[in-house]
């Protein structure tokens, strides 16, 4: 199947997600210093606008679940060291190094620390840490919640804004970049809707910043 801008419902299209779902702004404010590091206060908000657009297509999965986790999956950056986020996070196998290790546990201590009291259980709360533990690390999902939330935390950069804060990062052009989503962030999307979402993003970032041209 191929998906374009005109048959998929996406950012880039204007639309907006079609679900109802909790209003989360309480622990937005919660986290928002923690947001502030490396770029999240951009990545994190936009995932989490594609986790929703995912869940209006994955009406099985928890929305609490999947929205809480992408919210403060990256939280624990603002724990790390910011001088090795560039050169360790995202050089050489940065998908297993100790800084990667160290911003998905210090994410759930901060998941830890400030869901106890905006009214989260529990059992809530394991659900959220158990996905943020290994979300960069773990190569495989295990649940539609956390299938969810692997999905969202990638698709944000086949946006504009994502090609442009994560080319950077890795020191490529966005058209290097641009590759590099083709090549290795596609084929780890687990759900055919982000696969849907992922492709008409790209379209309309290739056309937006010329990556075909320059
Ligand atoms: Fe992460
Ligand atoms: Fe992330």
């Amino acid at each position: 199947m191929t998906y374009t801008l005109e048959s998929v419902d996406t950012v880039a299209g204007g639309k907006n997600p079609r679900g109802t779902w909790t209003n989360l702004d309480a622990l937005w404010r919660a986290v928002e210093e923690p947001l502030r590091s490396r770029g999240n206060d951009i990545h994190t908000p936009l995932s989490f606008t594609f986790a929703e657009f995912l869940l209006d297509a994955h009406p099985e999965a928890d929305p609490l679940i999947v929205r809480t986790a992408i919210l403060l999956h990256d939280t624990g950056w603002s724990r790390c060291d910011e001088s090795k986020i560039f050169t360790e996070g995202f050089q050489g196998d940065w998908r297993k190094s100790d800084i990667r290790i160290l911003h998905e546990i210090e994410g759930c201590n901060i998941a830890r620390e400030v869901l106890p009291g905006l009214g989260y259980d529990e059992a809530t709360i394991k659900k959220v840490t158990d996905i943020i533990d290994g979300h960069d690390t773990r190569m495989e999902s295990y649940s539609i919640e956390d299938s969810l939330v692997r999905d969202a935390d990638r698709l944000w950069r086949f946006t504009p804004a994502g090609i442009a804060l994560a080319s950077g990062w890795f020191k490529k052009t966005p058209s290097q970049y641009r590759r590099q989503l083709e090549e290795t962030t596609f084929p780890e999307l687990i759900t055919e809707a982000a696969r849907a979402l992922a492709t008409a993003e790209l379209a309309r970032s290739v056309e937006l910043l010329k990556l075909d041209v320059i």
